[in-house]
């Protein structure tokens, strides 16, 4: 049609239309009302959390009422009017309608009533379309990109570490193999649990780097924070210590939470009303401040200060378990806090062994909520200690020699840490189930 824009998302008219412009809308009928006086439909798609409304007179209602109902694809063109009504500025009197995919009502499944988050996981293939999901993936894209944005300002190089590896790199064993991997490469590979190992060898010779892909881990962990599949963002600096990683990651959680909530006011205004009531503003709140910082020796000690019962042991030596670490982001420091310096026997070999030969320079930041989102480490950089870290855990020297060579040529201290880029989300929106924030979440007992 001449003089109308094709394919105007909703989110461009909302925008940008002027009234008595012809425009073409396509999209999914969200909700319809017929009635003698006025009908109407909602069309949805997906750019934006708000519905066009659009109006049909009584001929169009006749020949297309049965084909109007949630769910049915449309191409309707008309010219926008203002709206009497007082949600919206203006609607479309809708002047041809096309059919383009038919949905009976009565067998789609995603009715308003049968809508609960639990019921919607049944329907990975068509919770897309839900008022939740919609604002949870375009929350995920926008984080995404400015996660990206992030790096890509500072001059970090995206680096694409393999999927496929040989390489257990944090040698805690949670491997998914690949099972022809001996017939084809002549050694066994799995599907990697970190790129972290790879992108060290570009820190070492792009200095800024970082990896942000998916990631694997076979812990049979049935909790609301762990898949088997999920995203992991892990920058890796050159030149730097504990105090560095940790100065990045603190600009760099503040700036990308930030950043993403204002580029989806929106869908975060939808999920402090619908998800969870007013939690967004408290996370703009309390990322906007300082983060705390403890040694995992003082945090041991205010959870015995706590008078507190918890399941699972604390103490010295004992590993922190979610509640533990939520007790003291939520009611300790009421906001992130970075736990420092752990028992090397708790952390990953190529953690850089502290002066008292006890503990690692290691940092894991918890939030509320969540507990942790991020792990991170100064890399042992010396040869001889990596070599000795490597042994007292009885892992192979053979399959590490690469990696020990980083130190044989040219080390430096380094480091870096992993963002859990699902768990971020869940932070951010509220969510509470990892299993809502991926588009088809891996967990035990999925279906594919
Ligand atoms: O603490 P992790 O195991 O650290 C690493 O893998 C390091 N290589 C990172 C680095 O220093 N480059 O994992 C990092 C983060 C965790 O803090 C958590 O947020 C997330 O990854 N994570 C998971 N998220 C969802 N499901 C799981 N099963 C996860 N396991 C870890």
């Amino acid at each position: 049609m001449a003089g109308v824009d094709r394919r105007v998302r909703i989110s461009h008219l909302l925008k940008s239309a002027q009234i008595g412009q012809q425009v073409e809308v396509t999209g999914w009928v969200k909700t319809s009302r017929f009635s003698k006086n006025v009908s109407f439909v909602h069309v949805m798609d997906g750019s934006t959390p708000n519905t066009l409304q659009v109006v049909i007179r009584p001929e169009l209602v006749e020949a297309f009422q049965h084909r109007l109902g949630v769910g049915a694809a449309v191409r309707i063109t008309g010219t926008l009017v203002p709206s009497p009504g007082a949600e919206q500025p203006f609607e479309v009197a809708a002047e041809t309608i096309v059919i383009v995919g038919d949905s009976d009502p009565s067998t789609y499944p995603m009715q308003k009533k049968a809508t609960s988050l639990e019921f919607l996981r049944t329907v990975n293939h068509l919770r897309p379309r839900s008022n939740t999901h919609q604002a949870v993936f375009r929350a995920r894209n926008a984080l995404a990109w400015q996660i990206h944005r992030f790096f890509q300002e500072r001059g970090f190089l995206w680096i694409h570490t393999p999927i496929l590896t040989g390489a257990d790199a944090e040698g805690a064993g949670e491997l998914f193999p690949i099972s022809n991997a001996v017939d084809f490469f002549g050694h066994p590979a799995f599907l990697t649990v970190s790129g972290q190992l790879e992108v060290e060898c570009f820190a070492q010779s792009h200095t800024d780097v970082y990896t942000f892909g998916p990631t694997f881990r076979a812990e049979n962990s049935n909790t609301p924070r762990h898949a088997a599949e999920f995203w992991m963002i892990e920058p890796e600096m050159a030149f730097a210590d504990l105090d560095d990683v940790i100065a990045l990651t603190e600009d760099f959680i503040r700036e990308v939470a930030l950043a993403t909530m204002d580029q989806c006011a929106d869908d975060f205004a939808f999920f402090g009303k619908r998800i969870a009531p007013g939690h967004p503003e408290q996370v703009r709140q309390v990322v906007s401040k300082p983060f705390a910082r403890i040694t995992y020796t003082e945090a041991q000690e205010l959870l015995a200060k706590s008078g507190r019962t918890f399941e699972f042991p604390i103490g010295w030596g004992t590993s922190m378990q979610a509640e533990h670490e939520r007790y003291l982001a939520e009611e300790v420091f009421q906001g992130p806090v970075f736990v420092t310096n752990y028992p090397w026997e708790q952390k990953a070999f190529y953690m850089r062994l502290d002066e008292d030969g006890k503990t690692v320079a290691a940092t894991d930041l918890l939030v509320p909520r969540i507990g942790e989102v991020v792990g991170g480490s100064q890399r042992e950089e010396r040869a001889d200690v990596l070599e000795q870290q490597i042994l007292r855990r009885g892992m192979h020297m053979d399959h590490l020699q690469w990696y020990l060579d980083l130190r044989r040529f040219g080390t430096t201290p380094h480091g870096g840490f992993g963002l859990g880029f699902e768990r971020m989300l869940m932070w951010l929106t509220g969510v509470a189930n990892i299993r809502d924030v991926i588009a088809f979440p891996r967990v035990p007992g999925a279906s594919f």
